[in-house]
């Protein structure tokens, strides 16, 4: 481990091409992250968020939404600590009356010294905030290396007439377990289980195995990168066998039309998976794994559906309450997170990337490491929290 990197470089370099994903343990910098929903943040509030390893400040002045780093220059402390909030676009810190200005992170005033040479001349860090289908999102990063936000997100995420709802929780596990869960096609053996089924309108088999073409890398220059798994090029396992005799079958209902066959997967830079056609045929779900810290991400559960009245809007409402939300995003996503969890140790120490033992289907995720790695925009070091 070097002084500046938290992976042990001795990993870094038996990896090879995805060498870069290793070292992105706090995640990659120069990407937006969605933090909050934007219905979490009322006009004149202060929430404190953390992102990849950093802790920052968002409110919400005038109905735009402003990020600075929650650390006084001064001495370093928290402003949050007990937040002065004098005026409306300012804060000032506790401890001796440094004040920044949330739009633009100029120390305005120290109220203590208001002769100081220091005011006007000093910024607390701030960075780049956008809302989008009812998200807030903050581009983590450097000034010079802003991107549009469309090239961080999915495909159809933007889309005018898609209805965004969701929800977000703490996982205990680093990012990659979170976006490597989610684009493994074959952990649906995990979900055999699921209370989604009494209401899915698909038959899921035990496993399934890309055939050549299943799985397409995307590397647009303008647009998102990341990797697609086609799941309707896949060869299912419907039953699980030892020693001749079945002891396991994928759940199959005559009533049910489709199978799992109908559904596509795909992962994206920064971390952020999208798949098709689910948890029913004409709904998306689009889930974010943004890094916290080293050994925590905020999932950020999102289903889309399109729209186009106010009927529809209504209808898909109540059956995110009812079904969808309880049943798809807490029943179904919480084996997920308990996977994640459980994996964490392995990882943790970085020796998890070369002890693993992958099999065929994982090729997929090789192609996701390898494409991150390429496209990352930057590492987040603990030298970048300085
Ligand atoms: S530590 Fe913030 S003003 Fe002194
Ligand atoms: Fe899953």
């Amino acid at each position: 481990m070097s002084e500046e990197s938290i992976v042990r470089e001795d990993v870094a370099e038996m990896v090879g091409d995805w060498r870069g994903y290793v070292e992105a343990k706090l995640g990659f910098r120069n990407h937006w992250y969605p933090v909050r929903f934007s219905n979490e943040l009322g006009e004149g509030q202060l929430q404190v968020v953390e992102l990849l390893g950093e802790r920052l400040l968002i409110k919400r002045i005038d109905g735009v939404v402003y990020s600075m780093r929650d650390r006084c220059l001064h001495r370093g402390v928290p402003l949050s600590q007990k937040p002065d909030c004098f005026t409306k676009d300012t804060i000032t810190c506790w401890y001796h009356g440094y004040t920044y200005r949330f739009q633009t992170g100029d120390l305005v005033n120290i109220l203590a010294v208001p002769d100081s040479r220091l005011i006007g001349r000093r910024k607390i860090v701030t960075y780049p905030v956008e809302e989008a289908q009812g998200l807030i999102f903050i581009f983590l990063g450097d000034e010079d290396m802003v991107h549009p936000l469309a090239r961080d997100v999915p495909p159809g995420f933007l889309d005018e007439d898609l209805m965004v709802l969701g929800k977000h929780r703490v996982v205990d596990s680093n990012w990659r377990l979170g976006a490597e869960n989610g684009f493994d096609g074959l952990h649906i053996f995990i979900h055999k289980d699921t209370t989604l089924r009494h209401y899915r309108t698909f038959n899921f088999p035990i496993g399934h195995t890309p055939r050549p073409g299943a799985v397409q890398v995307v590397e647009d220059e303008e647009g998102p990168k990341g990797v697609t798994d086609d799941f309707s090029q896949h060869d299912p396992v419907w039953d699980g066998v030892i020693d001749g005799q079945v002891v396991i079958s994928g759940p199959r209902s005559e009533q049910v039309h489709g199978t799992s066959a109908s559904v596509g997967t795909s992962i994206w830079l920064p971390g952020v998976l999208k798949v098709d056609s689910f948890p029913n045929p004409g709904l998306t779900q689009f889930e974010w794994y943004v890094p916290l810290d080293a050994k925590r991400h905020l999932y950020v559960q999102t289903i889309g559906k399109k729209v186009h009245t106010e009927e529809d809007r209504n209808a898909f409402a109540s059956d995110f309450e009812s079904i969808w939300k309880p049943h798809g995003l807490d029943g179904f996503n919480s084996d997920d997170i308990w996977a994640r969890e459980v994996t964490e140790p392995f990882y943790a120490d970085d020796y998890g990337w070369v002890d693993e033992m992958l099999c065929e289907p994982d090729s997929t995720l090789l192609e996701w490491r390898r494409v991150a790695s390429r496209h990352g925009r930057g590492i987040q070091t603990p030298e970048k929290l300085r």
